[in-house]
């Protein structure tokens, strides 16, 4: 049990910043994560003294929930894109993160979680994600806890139920530990492997403007085959491999060759306008391989150095363009994992 009016604090407020990943990575389904530095989500955890919501620094901008359903943690959300977030503990990614923690190390005393939500939720950038990574890792600084980091992870994926309505650790464990993460869910206790990404590695990515179902994750695993055949498997499993090996050789060319995706990417496509499209225009334009970022709508290309980099962002959006969709395009590379960025 961690008392709190025992326990000596160093600091009453930390913040923690987590960045935005894309999963999957082709053939990866729930097993590759790849963290970049496109946006980063911001949670502060305070110790609570007051339930006020009305206190005098608070903008419009910002929503409260502090009713006793959601006790001990009050849900704050901030940022360009809180509007949709909801502030009930138990359905916020970075509430249900920290609940699972208070519970398991018993821990009196009530908290404020506040997020800045700067990576746009529901289009594949692991946003639910960073906010629930960069939510254990201010808490277990604040509290001192010395979670290990793949504890960290475990206690993120908790969260990831809120928004995916199902636990995976592709997102979380790219935000936490940062760069290529290989999951290995299955063992009694998952384990998660971390390889540091080739330097010359970049991404674009396509971020359409379509309106997202609620859930939109959620959504878009109930439209996966249950059972695939065993050629499938194979085929798939050779390039998941390949992307491993990309990764471990420092090899863009031959991560990009593994990118190839015969099982979920079918059965998710047509979710995504002009998806083809995208594709074929990225991949003309220089880029090695395309496909869907996690659950999408948004698509990621993968490319080698930066020369060709705004002529593959200006493809992407020619490509939605002919489905008369406009989208916004991020050009980035692999990002380190979360960090605490102020402690008061
Ligand atoms: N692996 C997850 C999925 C990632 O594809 O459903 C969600 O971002």
């Amino acid at each position: 049990m961690v008392n709190m009016a025992k326990h000596q604090l160093t600091s009453h407020s930390v913040t923690a910043a987590a960045p935005s990943s894309t999963a999957n990575l082709g053939p990866g389904f729930d097993i590759f994560g790849l963290a970049v530095d496109a946006f980063d989500d911001f949670v502060t955890i305070e110790r609570s003294t007051t339930t006020n919501p009305n206190h005098s620094n608070v903008s419009s901008q910002e929503r409260f929930r502090t009713d006793e359903a959601s006790f001990p943690v009050r849900i704050e959300m901030t940022g360009q894109y809180h509007e949709s977030i909801p502030l009930e503990a138990s359905k916020n990614s970075a509430g249900l993160a920290i609940q699972k923690i208070i519970k398991d190390f018993d821990i009196k005393g009530s908290f404020s979680v506040i997020v800045k939500k700067n990576i746009p939720p529901g289009f594949g950038m692991g946003s639910s994600a960073a906010s629930a990574a960069a939510a254990v890792v201010a808490f277990d600084t604040l509290l001192d806890l010395h979670i290990s980091k793949p504890d960290l992870v475990r206690f993120a994926a908790e969260g990831e139920k809120a928004s995916a309505g199902s636990l995976h650790y592709d997102n979380v464990a790219a935000s936490i530990l940062g760069g290529f993460v290989l999951v290995r869910p299955f063992p009694t206790i998952p384990e998660f492997i971390h390889i540091e990404p080739p330097k010359d590695l970049h991404l674009v990515f396509a971020i359409p403007s379509l309106k997202v179902p609620a859930k939109k994750t959620e959504f878009a695993r109930k439209v996966l085959p249950e059972n695939v055949s065993l050629g499938h498997v194979v085929h798939n499993l050779s390039n998941a491999a390949t992307v491993v090996a990309g990764f471990v050789l420092k090899d863009v060319n031959m991560i990009a060759r593994g990118v190839e995706d015969i099982i979920v990417e079918p059965a998710r496509k047509h979710l995504i306008p002009c998806f083809d499209n995208v594709r074929a225009s990225a991949l003309d334009a220089g880029a090695f391989a395309v496909t869907i970022s996690g659950a999408g709508p948004s698509m990621v290309a993968i490319v080698s150095g930066e020369d060709r980099l705004e002529a593959i962002a200006n493809s992407m959006r020619t490509g939605f363009g002919q489905c008369e969709l406009t989208c916004t395009t991020i050009k980035c590379s692999p990002s380190k994992g979360a960090r605490i960025v102020c402690k008061k």
